[in-house]
């Protein structure tokens, strides 16, 4: 799947699923003083970026990535927001030393970026080492991208099974996505605050972006699983994915965990 979709697929996340992101920007908003400096660790397309600055006035943001090509996205819906001035993108490898920051951070978001390190552990000891004492730092993770098909749809299973491949192929890849990140957090010495997960069930009719959300992860599937699944359930897949702007009875399931810890 090409780049840009990964990056639309980020942005139809959050648009999908806006109370989830409404819930924590306002939760981890809480924790920052006024005019806070924060850090957006794997700030992909910008959504933690252009949220906190937007729910914290005053705040200037750093979004770190290693894909330049994302934080063009970025930058570009800064603009657009009116929140340049606000935001500057760094781009940067987080699994290596990290690029001075300008003075300490009262707040990093980490969103769906610390399973991609190649070392977590020496990840969050820079963030440790990045954050002013009693500043937070919040983690999100996610087991998989969400699950759209209705439990009484015939091809629900096939999803599943689809889900289950995808997973197997982003282990291989090294991926840590069954990390104990409350453990991670202690072991690079942070205090823990909290930790919430989300058990995200969205019921039709779904947001507008439902639509193209959904058609856009199953197409995604079809295509990454071509050497996974047989012909036929690749076949089965895209057709689903090409069926969906005929449906009106998709839904929305999705797991998030978010955890607060404070240096
Ligand atoms: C799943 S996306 C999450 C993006 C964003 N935080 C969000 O929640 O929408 C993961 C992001 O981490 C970035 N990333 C992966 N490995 C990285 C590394 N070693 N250093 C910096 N960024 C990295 C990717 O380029 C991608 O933009």
């Amino acid at each position: 799947m090409a780049h840009t979709h990964f990056a639309e697929l980020l942005d139809l996340d959050a648009e999908v699923l806006s109370d989830y992101h409404a819930t924590v920007f306002a939760w981890v908003g809480a924790t920052a003083p006024d005019r806070p400096h924060v850090l957006d660790l794997g700030a992909g397309t910008g959504i933690g970026s252009l949220s906190l600055a937007r729910a914290l006035p005053g705040a200037t943001v750093t979004a770190l990535d290693v894909d330049e090509e994302m934080l063009g996205h970025l930058r570009h819906k800064a603009e657009a927001a009116g929140l340049a001035d606000r935001i500057r993108t760094v781009r940067a490898d987080l699994d290596q030393p990290w690029p001075d920051l300008g003075g300490p951070a009262d707040l990093i978001w980490a969103s769906a970026s610390m399973h991609h390190m190649a070392d977590p552990g020496a990840a969050l000891s820079r963030a440790y080492a990045a954050l002013r004492p009693g500043g937070v730092l919040a983690v999100t993770e996610l087991d998989a991208f969400p699950l759209f098909l209705p439990a009484t749809d015939p091809h629900s299973v096939l999803e599943r099974r689809a889900h289950e491949a995808m997973a197997a192929m982003r282990d291989e890849a090294g991926l840590h996505m069954h990390e104990d990140w409350a453990a991670r957090l202690k072991a690079a010495g942070f205090d823990p605050v909290e930790e919430r997960r989300f058990d995200i069930a969205l019921e039709p009719p779904l947001p507008a972006a439902g639509g193209r959300y959904a058609q856009l992860s199953l197409e995604r599937m079809s295509h990454g699983l071509a050497e996974r699944l047989s012909p036929a359930d690749v076949a089965s897949l895209a057709a689903v994915a090409a069926a969906v702007p005929q449906r009106d009875d998709l839904v929305v399931r999705a797991k998030r965990m978010v955890y607060l810890a404070r240096r």
